[in-house]
């Protein structure tokens, strides 16, 4: 028994230690940050109930990194320390209880920052010069990677405090990249052949671990900082006096930065903060919390690893591992072949998770992935997770595109050489028209409530449907001899079905589904034309003269109303009374209706995608360059020529702030 415990010690240690160089060598760990934590706390928890095992060299004693490399070494003034981090609302409140006892005070204030999700660095200013930017390495010792540090647009190299700069100042913080940014470098890696980064931290460290400083310059690194070591000829009281001063010296600090005085407003802030995290531009793992009074710092002290006035608050994870037990292939209503996986369960931020995207074919060969691998799996804010990278190759190659329909079994193609997807192109496969009823009676089509793939599954059993337009002529008998049809349900059935046929066009329109159509062009055809024999009736020319269209969506949208078969399901469609006008305006009431918003630099906040979905929520446009028409230029930090364009032309400039206020305005 005592041998299997010290074997058990063992191997955790062995892989503990693996993982830490895949993370801090290679940039490119085989397991999620949560599987890691937990692979510690079994360690902790084993080297506490048998003491007898102990041992300095544990990975639970050291801090993790790596102690040498091809860098020169640097030695820190001060250690560079990690965070005890916990994800247990129970082991905070524990801590919160420990700290105000052993600091022999009840009225502690602590200062709650994002936990950014980069790699950490430490600065050394030399009479406000940056001399030394350095990794932490193994705590006492790091890479000098002064050079790569220097080309971080947010790292002053000369601190701009004008009187009493501290002779030597030794800050620390965080080196990472936009969720942006991670996505343009992860392209230009797949379309250079090479391997993508897992997370951002991956990107941010191993861009900043670049031999070719111009490399690290072309990721677009930023630094937040959060702490510091030595201070020579500065006096701090207050760990909030230390980030006010450093933003005086010009680093920029973040926005979410917030005092607490209570255990309280410090679970409120999760809440909050965890609900806000999708919105941020940059990714975040968790809080940190921080006491923020540095002699109370100072009374408390330090762990062999780590400060004891401050702790990690992670949240659930986004990210784990699982075996990929099967691809499936399915038919979509336009005919693409679409493979997805079908994953050994796993908990995912408290949720199981059986079933992730693979998006395409293409995509399934670039992870170079098949059944059997073992799959590193990411839910961020999206509802179905997707594959990230393959964690461990368990089997040959990656997954072919089948060569038939899984459906109707005809061949598949790939229309052209330079498509991506592979399609079904018979016009009769039942599985693609099963899919076109769920998407036209879908919520953002024509919106018939009830009216959801089960019932549309026995209709079809029972050849209740062939066409589109079978769906206005369903009696109250069909759906009445439904599996779990009462007179109640069939009747509010049959009252949807009438509801949707005073749906506006733009909705007929978007459930019809015009190729390359989604429900913005078809709202665009639909307050163009008013109707849709107008709309059918346009030239190519006339689609082309609308801005947001171009020459393929416009032959497009010709080919479609000149089909046959579209034809037909309109005429028995108008037939059946279904509305095929657009009222007047959908959006009125709204704050942005008619405006044209131009966005510029970076935000503090939110994401480009996060303003657009506001901007056309509330009825407005955005447009990618600065005319007379463009109603409001909204700039960020690093703002560039369309700033001067928009000043030209003297169209109002707002910020962040501001655009949120007019969001908010008679909500
Ligand atoms: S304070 C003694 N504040 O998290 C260490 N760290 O897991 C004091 N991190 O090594 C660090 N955001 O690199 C602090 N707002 C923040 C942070 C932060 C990210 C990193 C830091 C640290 C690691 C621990």
């Amino acid at each position: 028994m005592k041998k299997d415990i010290k074997s058990r010690i063992d191997y955790l240690r062995n892989e503990i230690t693996r993982h830490n160089n895949l993370y801090y060598e290679k940039s490119s760990p085989e397991i999620s940050d949560a599987e890691y934590d937990a692979l510690v706390k079994k360690l902790e928890k084993l080297e506490k109930e048998y003491p007898q095992y102990a041992s300095k060299e544990s990975p639970t004693q050291k801090v993790s990194g790596l102690a040498s490399s091809s860098f020169a070494s640097v030695k820190h003034a001060v250690p560079m320390l990690s965070l005890d981090n916990t994800y247990s609302a129970q082991e905070i409140a524990l801590w919160y209880d420990r700290t105000l006892k052993n600091a022999e005070n009840t009225n502690i204030e602590f200062i709650v920052e994002p936990k950014v999700d980069g790699v950490s660095a430490s600065l050394t200013y030399v009479n406000g010069e940056l001399v030394t930017g350095a990794t932490r390495g193994d705590g006492e010792t790091g890479e000098d990677i002064t050079e790569n540090i220097k080309t971080v647009e947010s790292i002053p190299h000369k601190l701009k405090d004008k009187n009493g700069l501290p002779d030597f100042f030794e800050l620390r913080g965080e080196v990472y990249i936009d969720k942006d940014n991670f996505a343009d470098i992860n392209k230009e890696i797949l379309e250079n052949g090479g391997q993508k980064f897992a997370t951002p931290r991956n990107a941010a460290s191993g861009s900043l671990r670049q031999k070719n400083p111009q490399v690290t310059a072309s990721r677009k690194l930023r630094f937040f900082v959060h702490s510091f070591g030595s201070v020579h000829g500065k006096d701090f009281k207050k760990h909030s006096d230390f980030l006010d001063y450093c933003k005086k010296c010009g680093f920029i600090l973040q926005n979410d930065i917030k005092s607490c005085k209570s255990l309280k407003e410090i679970t409120d802030l999760t809440a909050e903060m965890l609900e806000k995290r999708e919105m941020l531009r940059y990714e975040i793992d968790g809080l940190v919390i921080k006491v923020n009074d540095l002699q109370i710092q100072k009374e408390l002290g330090y762990t062999n690893k780590s400060p004891r006035w401050a702790i990690a608050y992670k949240f659930p994870a986004k990210q784990a591992t699982t075996k990929l037990l099967k691809i499936r292939i399915q038919t979509g209503r336009t005919g693409i072949i679409t493979p997805s996986a079908v994953l050994e369960p796993v908990e995912l931020s408290g949720v199981m998770i059986s079933h992730a995207t693979l998006h395409n074919f293409e995509e399934v060969e670039r992870l170079n992935v098949n059944e059997g691998d073992t799959v590193l799996i990411e839910r961020a804010g999206d509802v179905i997770p997707k594959i990230i990278k393959v964690a461990k190759k368990e089997s040959e190659g990656f997954f072919k595109p089948p060569k038939y329909c899984p459906d109707c079994k005809s061949e598949v193609v790939k229309e052209k050489e330079e498509e991506v997807a592979y399609r079904c192109i018979n016009p009769e496969c039942p599985e693609q028209f099963r899919r076109h009823l769920i998407h036209f009676a879908g919520r953002n089509a024509m919106d018939i409530e009830g009216f959801g793939e089960a019932v549309i599954d026995q209709l079809l059993k029972r050849n209740k449907l062939h066409s589109i337009a079978d769906i206005y002529r369903l009696t109250f008998d069909d759906l009445f001899e439904l599996e779990l049809f009462k007179e109640k349900k069939a009747n509010n059935l049959i009252k949807a079905v009438n509801e949707s046929k005073k749906q506006p066009l733009s909705r007929l329109l978007f459930a019809l589904g015009i190729p390359h159509a989604g429900e913005k062009v078809s709202e665009i055809i639909a307050k163009q034309f008013k109707n849709i024999d107008a709309a059918a009736a346009a030239s190519v020319d006339d689609f082309i003269k609308i801005s947001e269209i171009g020459g393929v969506l416009a032959n497009s949208i010709k080919e479609f109303f000149e089909n046959g078969s579209v034809k037909h399901v309109i005429e028995t469609l108008k037939a059946a009374g279904v509305n095929m006008t657009q009222p007047e305006s959908q959006n009125s009431g709204a704050q942005f209706e008619g405006k044209t918003f131009v966005l510029t630099g970076e935000l503090p906040t939110y994401t480009r995608e996060q303003v657009q979905e506001i901007i056309k929520s509330l009825g407005g446009k955005t447009a990618s360059s600065v005319s007379k028409k463009t109603s409001y230029i909204l700039a960020g930090e690093n703002a560039g020529s369309k700033l001067e364009k928009a000043k030209e032309l003297g169209i109002t400039i707002i910020d962040e702030r501001e655009f949120i206020d007019m969001a908010e305005k008679d909500k």
